[in-house]
């Protein structure tokens, strides 16, 4: 049976949670911003997070992504499932996303959204495991950085596994 370790509890996820907030609130307090977040992963994290911003006026959309071939890897290969359904045409776009890990799907999704021309886009990751990065993609806000292992709960899954979860854990074989 797989065990689980905790890394953050409930409280201190609300804390840096409202953090974030802070940072964004203040730093889109004039902008066009667009809240995009990453399916399946990031619903809870997008959820919370919106409701802690201070701004009068944010657009929320979701795109889902799809990383075909391995698992629990990114494997480099990845589709877009559901676009985004808004127009993010010079609009201030923020990637609301569970992990940034390799890197490479926050990368595929800086990419495609070009296309659509915003003004800006910048990434927001409640977890930044840093180890397996591939390629140079930034968050510019971050929850809490680990530096490798496999983690699951407050949307992370493991083989659609534990999302549920309120707190943060590190899973172990
Ligand atoms: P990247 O493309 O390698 O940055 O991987 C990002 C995606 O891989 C995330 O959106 C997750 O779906 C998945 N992933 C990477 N590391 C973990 C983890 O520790 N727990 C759960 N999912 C993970
Ligand atoms: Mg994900």
């Amino acid at each position: 049976m797989p065990d689980l370790i905790p890394v953050l509890d409930k409280e201190t996820i609300a804390q840096k949670v409202d953090q974030i907030a802070r940072q964004i609130s203040s730093d889109y307090k004039d902008a066009n911003l667009v809240m995009l977040g990453v399916l399946k992963g990031a619903f809870v994290f997008m959820a919370d997070l919106v409701r802690c911003l201070d701004l009068k006026q944010v657009t929320v959309d979701f795109v889902r992504l799809e990383s075909y071939g391995d698992r629990a890897d990114s494997s480099g290969k990845i589709r877009v499932v559901q676009d985004v359904q808004v127009d993010i045409r010079d609009k201030d776009v923020l990637i609301v996303e569970d992990i940034l890990d390799t890197g490479l799907t926050l990368e595929y999704l800086k990419n495609h959204l070009k296309r659509f021309q915003p003004r800006s886009v910048k990434i927001c990751v409640m977890i930044d495991k840093f180890e397996r990065r591939k390629v140079d993609v930034q968050a510019q806000y971050v929850g809490h950085k680990v530096k490798e292992g496999f983690l699951v709960g407050y949307g992370l899954d493991y083989a659609e596994a534990y999302r549920h979860l309120s707190g943060i854990y590190h899973l172990t074989f």
